[in-house]
């Protein structure tokens, strides 16, 4: 038994969305966080804040720019200066700050649907068009994957201010290729769009896999895209809002901290405090540990959807703790979000708040412990038997 396989209760004095929103008979498998404690590395250092006793505000310092800007070097021979590295409240309000610079009315976010849904939500809050280029699907027996429609995307390229990269890919899974990132990249420098490269999965690599981040092809790539990475998935401390966006273009970040300093972004100490801990190195032991037991969980969710479930079809996820699966072969009327809500209790993620190629499919979080998922998917399949 390892502390993965513990499920600790986050509904009181918690109140975890995750948790709190479906009644109590329900079981979570939606929202983006999982049910693991923090590594201690990390709940030492908020300790030692909380013991200090003096919460006020409190500033990215140099040293922490310098272990973000220490991480990418180790992690990917990246080498990026630490003035490069900003500060954010998280990730969403980081890409919503770049479309504020990056957009317009007449130039648009460029996503490739199904995405992540707060993606969709850019276009609303910041008031600029959103352009899909949607993914085409393919399907070997009942395991599905998706590649890239260039003609799509070159179409809409050529309407847009920002391209919003998800790599690696929320809700498919996706770690793109060397080739399709450079192919993506050209288009964009072509057509003079910001690159905004959502890395907050980066680190949640599942079997062997390796990562490349966008900015890191080239120098020229680099310069036209903005990085946004996080502790936040990796270490599971989302409750704590804070992300980092590098910017080594200097005229494209002197513009991007000018619209984070109008908007008051002040980012909390102790989400701060986190992140030096968490890109310090010393949770890395935790995070080889959490891989191989998200690569365990990954392997029995396709494994039993294979076996007990055979006309539903799912991704084989490269990195995340994300599964999406597929029940538009089934004959199912309704969506599978409320087919399961209603007769399974399992709550997921419905596949439609991803873009329209979302109905008919749901996203499944199996950052949590087996014998959670377990139970969920038992759940799962006998409803789906009476049908
Ligand atoms: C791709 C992606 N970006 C951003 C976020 C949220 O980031 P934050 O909580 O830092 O705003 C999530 C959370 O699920 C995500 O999956």
């Amino acid at each position: 038994m390892t502390n993965f396989d513990l499920t600790p209760n986050r509904r009181n004095p918690h109140n975890a969305n995750k948790w709190t929103r479906y009644p109590k008979d329900t079981l979570p498998m939606w929202v983006a966080d999982m049910d693991f404690r923090a590594p201690k590395p990390i709940l030492d250092a908020l300790h030692k804040a909380v013991e200090h006793g003096v919460l006020g505000y409190e500033m990215p310092s140099e040293s922490l720019k310098e272990t973000v800007a220490a991480r990418m070097d180790k992690l990917y021979k990246w080498k990026v200066k630490p003035e490069a590295v900003v500060a954010v409240t998280g990730i969403v309000s980081g890409f919503s700050v770049a479309a504020r610079i990056a957009c317009t009315p007449k130039k648009g976010v460029l996503v490739q649907t199904p995405v992540y849904n707060e993606f969709h939500e850019v276009k609303n809050n910041i008031g600029v068009p959103q352009l899909d280029a949607p993914f085409v699907k393919r399907a070997d027996g009942n395991i599905i994957s998706y590649e890239i429609d260039w003609d799509i995307f070159e179409k809409q390229v050529k309407k847009a201010g920002m391209f919003l990269l998800c790599n690696p890919h929320n809700p498919l899974g996706i770690i793109f290729s060397r080739k399709d990132l450079l192919k993506m990249a050209e288009l964009c420098i072509k057509n003079n769009v910001v690159i905004v490269s959502d890395e907050i999965h980066s680190e949640l690599l599942l079997d062997g896999n390796s990562f490349t981040p966008m900015a890191k092809l080239s120098r020229e790539i680099e310069s036209h895209t903005i990085t946004l990475i996080a502790p936040s998935k990796t270490f599971n401390v989302p409750g704590l809002f804070c992300g980092f966006a590098i910017i080594p273009n200097e005229e494209l970040r002197k513009r991007y901290e000018r619209e984070v300093s109008h908007l008051r972004l002040h980012v909390g100490s102790m989400g701060l405090f986190a992140a030096r801990a968490a890109f310090s190195g010393s949770c890395d032991g935790w995070l080889k540990d959490l891989r191989r037991y998200l690569t365990d969980n990954r392997d029995f969710l396709v494994g039993y959807v294979t076996e007990y479930m055979p006309e539903v079809r799912t991704t084989i996820p490269d990195a995340t703790y994300l599964g999406w699966l597929d029940f538009t072969q089934t004959g199912m009327k309704e969506s599978p979000y409320d087919f399961f809500l209603k007769n399974a209790k399992v709550a997921l993620s419905d596949g439609k708040i991803f873009g329209k190629e979302g109905e008919g499919h749901i996203r499944l979080n199996f950052g949590a412990s087996r014998a959670l998922l377990m139970q969920g998917l038992d759940r799962m399949q006998k409803a789906l038997e009476k049908i």
